[in-house]
């Protein structure tokens, strides 16, 4: 059978090269674009003086992402005037959404502007370029036909792959612009997410991470066919995963990113129950203090983040916290910045983002009084990052000595190195390493930073 990929006889194969910004969406989304653009004939090149399309798959949210697409976009157009003007530019992601009509005027080089809902329709989009009619930006919000549009065969490279099952978001936190570039919240059916998660397995992928901005509120319709008698007919996220966990070759299954709120008993207890589930929670709290939690409109107390943390440890002692944390969030004072530092303390993460606050436009919290000082800023991330820092070392230390499967996902800098991911998402190194890359193999772990471990593979002889 011919390769759904693969260009039919007739076409000739042209170059694509797609630069993705921003969060795990993006990265399937980029993904998915070059599975709709493979039957065109685009097969992905190393570089954009390759290319005959170039996509920005851009990020939003926050404003030094937003100006990186600018001047990443200024070198675009002199690389495609330098080759005779036959490249072509798309911007695709958040940006393209929420900025579409201001690209075009602003960057005249920008052939196409296509919307995280939108890209579906990349190649209406150029047949229309090349008969010059018609449309050239599209940031409708049509979730639905676009997961039925994307053809359901995927090209995975690598042992780990990104699975959507729920985009948008209904929360409006103040300060966020995703309920806004990416639309309301919709989940893909059990039926489809289930038939892409096996064609994953199907080209040997171990390892399937769920993906949404608020993966948490997933929520479908048991399918007519599959699901037990006893289950109920409104499935959360928590029983999917027991049905992922059930296809044959998926040893791993990572969820992100999540909301406190939807921390449901049935996700808590796979945790506990699910083998295959890694001991792994990203759940974002942003601050410790309720006043500027209740200011964000993040519809929790730093105390119920707390409870539900515990509740989580209960179910799996052994698990791995990260979050994110937004400093310098409007009228945040001393004593709230303070009550972040101390639920830090509380919690122990073992990695956590955190960010300066950047007002976004058309957000209600950009509008606030009592914008913090830049400089205060500065001075509230160097401090929680030391803390964060600190937890992240000691965390990985103690990984030193003990042996874990870790996945192999990709080549480490140096000859023969290879790097993966242990179940509580340490990055871990291995010297000659080539052998198992693609898999997951057992590592005595023999070093630690603050952000990865080194280790040998079990068995493996040490080097003198
Ligand atoms: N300013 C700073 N950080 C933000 N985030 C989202 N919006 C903003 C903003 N306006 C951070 C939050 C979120 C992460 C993806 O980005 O911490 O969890
Ligand atoms: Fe943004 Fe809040 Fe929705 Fe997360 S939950 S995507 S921070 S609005």
């Amino acid at each position: 059978m011919a390769d759904a990929n693969s260009p039919g006889p007739d076409r000739k194969t042209k170059g694509l090269f797609i630069k993705t910004y921003g969060c795990q969406m993006n990265v399937y989304d980029s993904e998915r674009m070059r599975d709709v653009l493979a039957p065109l004939g685009y097969a992905p090149v190393d570089a954009p003086d390759q290319a005959d399309l170039v996509v920005l798959n851009t990020c939003h949210i926050r404003e030094k992402a937003t100006e990186k697409v600018f001047s990443e976009l200024g070198r675009l157009k002199q690389l495609k005037e330098a080759g005779g003007g036959a490249m072509r530019i798309a911007v695709a992601g958040c940006v393209a959404q929420a900025e579409g009509e201001e690209i075009m005027r602003r960057q005249p080089a920008v052939d196409m502007v296509v919307g995280p809902q939108a890209y579906h329709r990349l190649p209406e989009m150029i047949a229309r370029l090349a008969r010059r009619t018609g449309d050239r930006l599209e940031t409708d919000f049509a979730p639905e036909e676009k997961f039925d549009a994307l053809p359901e065969a995927r090209a995975p490279e690598g042992p780990s792959a990104f699975l959507s099952v729920q985009e948008g978001c209904d929360k409006f936190c103040s300060f966020c612009v995703v309920p806004y570039t990416r639309g309301a919240e919709y989940s893909r059916s059990v039926d489809a997410i289930i038939a892409e998660a096996r064609s994953l397995a199907r080209h040997g992928v171990r390892e399937i991470v769920l993906i949404g901005q608020n993966v948490n509120a997933w929520h479908g319709r048991a399918p007519a066919a599959g699901g037990e008698p006893s289950e109920p007919s409104e499935w959360r996220l928590g029983r999917l995963i027991r049905h992922v966990a059930r296809i044959g070759g998926i040893e791993r299954i990572r969820y992100t990113t999540s909301h406190p709120g939807d921390m449901d008993e049935e996700l808590v207890t796979a945790h506990a129950e699910v083998a295959q589930l890694a001991p792994f929670l990203h759940l974002p709290v942003q601050s410790g203090s309720d006043r500027i939690l209740r200011a964000m409109n993040r519809r929790h107390t730093a105390e119920a983040y707390l409870r539900t943390i515990e509740r989580v440890r209960r179910a799996r002692p052994d698990i791995a916290l990260a979050s994110d944390f937004i400093v310098g969030f409007p009228g945040e004072s001393d004593r709230d910045f303070e009550d972040t530092l101390d639920l830090v303390r509380a919690v122990g993460f073992s990695q956590a983002y955190s960010f300066k606050y950047s007002p976004r436009p058309g957000t209600p919290a950009a509008g606030m009084q009592l914008q913090v000082e830049e400089a205060v800023k500065d001075e509230r991330l160097a401090r929680l990052q030391q803390l964060i820092g600190e937890q992240a070392s000691d965390f990985n230390t103690a990984s030193i000595g003990r042996r874990m499967q870790v996945l192999f996902t990709r080549p480490g800098r140096r000859q023969g190195q290879a790097l993966g991911y242990s179940p509580w998402m340490q990055p871990v190194h291995v010297d000659q390493g080539a052998s198992v890359l693609g898999g997951l193999a057992d590592v005595d772990i023999t070093g630690a930073t603050m952000s990865s471990l080194t280790g040998r593979l079990c068995g493996a002889v040490a080097e003198a």
